[in-house]
C-alpha cells in the first residue's frame, strides 16, 4: 500500500467489512492537521478492490487540498463503498457505515457523494453524529450544487474582471458541458447575470428545459468545449481537459465545476503557455464542501454561507495573481498554497 503511487502520506486508511450486512469499504483520512477529515461517500462498482482504493486516495488528498485553500477548519479524507449494493441491504449497509464513521470518534466526518442519496446519510445519522449534508432545517443545508453553481460563477467573475477586462459577464458567451445539479444552477446565475449560454448533455430533457428557460444555444455533447466562447465550464466529468483537446479550444478561459478536469499536469501547462486562463476546479466548485461545513459546524446562517461562498472571488484573483507573477500553471500555483495551509497547521 505504502508503494501506491496514489499514496501522498495519507495519515490513516481504514478498511473496513461487515459481514452481517456486506459492507465492504474503504475510509482514507489524507489529513487532519486542520480540523476533521471532511469530504463524502461514494458508492461505487469498481473493478476491483484496488480500483477503490485509488479512488480513496485519490478523493481524499483532493478533500485536503480542496478544504485548505477554502479556508475551512477541515482536513480531507474520504470514504468509498464497494458496490453494488442489492436494494434489499442498502439500510443496513448504511447503518454498518454509520458505526465505522462513529468508531473513527469525530476524525472523519462524512456526506452525500456520487451513488449516495440524502436518505443514505439520514441512515447513517442514525448511528453517528460525524454527518453532514443532511437537511439544512435553520439555515443552509440540503442539496450543495447551487451552492457549488454560485462558487463557479464567483470564480468566473473574477476571470471576466482580471483576465478578459469585463466588468461584469453580462454580454459574455458561456459554454457549459452538463445541465445537472451544478451546471443547471449555473446556467440559471449566469443567465440572470446577461450572459449567453450555449449548452450541451447527454441528457436531451434538460438541455430543452434550459433552452427554453434561459434562450440557450443548444450543441453537441462532443463539442461544447471546443465552442466559439469567452467561457468554458466543465460541469459534467472529470478528465475533460486533455493534450489532444487544449489545443483545440477557443476559449479565452476555463471555469467549471466538475472535478479533476485536467487529465495531466501537463495539459496545465498547455493552458498556461496558450494563456487561456484555467480557474483550477477545487477552488472554483469549493461552495458546495462550504456550505456542508458549514451545516457541521452549525454556522449555516445562509447569510455567513453566502458571504464565505464570495470569497472565492478574491481566492481566484490570488491564484491568478500569483500564476502570472511566478510563471506557473494556476492549478500548481493553487496546489502550492493548498500544501502550504497544510504544513502550516501540522507545525
Ligand atoms: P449531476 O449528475 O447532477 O449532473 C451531471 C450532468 O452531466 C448530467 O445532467 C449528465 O447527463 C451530464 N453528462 C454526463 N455525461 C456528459 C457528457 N459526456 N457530456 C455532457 N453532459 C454529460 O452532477 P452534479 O452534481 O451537477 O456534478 C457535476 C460535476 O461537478 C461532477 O464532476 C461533480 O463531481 C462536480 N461537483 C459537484 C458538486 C456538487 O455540489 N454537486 C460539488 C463539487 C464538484
Amino acid at each position: 500500500m505504502f508503494d501506491n503511487v496514489s499514496y501522498d502520506g495519507h495519515e490513516q486508511v481504514l478498511h473496513v467489512q461487515d459481514t452481517h450486512s456486506g459492507l465492504r469499504a474503504i475510509v482514507a483520512l489524507h489529513s487532519t492537521s486542520l480540523g476533521p477529515a471532511g469530504g463524502g461517500c461514494r458508492l461505487w462498482s469498481y473493478k476491483d478492490p484496488r480500483a477503490a482504493l485509488v479512488d480513496a486516495l485519490r478523493l481524499s488528498r483532493g478533500m485536503s487540498y480542496k478544504n485548505a485553500l477554502a479556508g475551512l477548519k477541515m482536513g480531507g479524507g474520504k470514504a468509498v463503498v464497494l458496490g453494488p449494493v442489492p436494494a434489499d441491504a442498502r439500510l443496513a449497509v448504511f447503518e454498518a457505515l454509520g458505526d465505522a464513521v462513529d468508531r473513527l470518534g469525530g476524525r472523519y466526518v462524512t456526506a452525500e457523494d456520487v451513488g449516495v442519496t440524502v436518505g443514505d446519510m439520514k441512515v447513517v445519522a442514525s448511528r453517528t453524529k460525524y454527518v453532514s449534508g443532511l437537511s439544512g432545517e435553520g439555515g443552509a443545508g440540503g442539496d450543495p450544487s447551487p451552492y457549488t453553481a454560485k462558487g463557479v460563477r464567483m470564480a468566473m467573475e473574477a476571470v471576466a474582471l482580471h483576465r478578459l477586462d469585463a466588468p461584469a459577464l453580462e454580454g459574455l458567451r458561456i459554454a457549459v458541458q452538463g445541465l445537472g445539479g451544478v451546471g443547471g444552477n449555473l446556467c440559471r446565475e449566469l443567465a440572470e447575470r446577461g450572459a449567453s449560454l450555449i449548452v450541451a448533455d447527454v441528457d436531451t430533457e434538460r438541455v430543452e428545459r434550459i433552452c427554453d428557460e434561459y434562450h440557450a444555444e443548444r450543441t453537441d455533447v462532443e463539442t461544447v468545449l471546443l465552442s466559439d466562447a469567452d467561457i468554458v465550464a466543465p460541469c459534467a466529468l472529470g478528465g475533460v481537459l486533455s493534450e489532444d483537446v487544449v489545443p483545440k479550444l477557443r476559449a479565452r478561459a476555463v471555469v467549471g465545476g466538475a472535478n479533476n478536469q485536467l487529465l495531466s499536469s501537463a495539459a496545465g501547462r498547455m493552458l498556461f503557455d496558450r494563456q487561456i486562463t484555467y480557474a483550477p476546479d477545487y477552488l472554483v466548485n469549493a461552495g458546495g464542501i462550504i456550505m456542508v461545513a458549514a451545516e457541521y459546524f452549525g454556522t449555516n446562517s445562509e447569510e455567513r454561507v453566502h458571504a464565505d461562498i464570495e470569497r472565492i472571488f478574491d481566492r481566484t484573483v490570488e491564484v491568478l495573481t500569483r500564476s502570472r507573477q511566478y510563471g506557473l500553471p494556476a492549478d500548481v500555483v493553487a496546489d502550492q498554497m493548498a500544501a502550504d495551509a497544510i504544513a502550516r497547521a501540522r507545525t
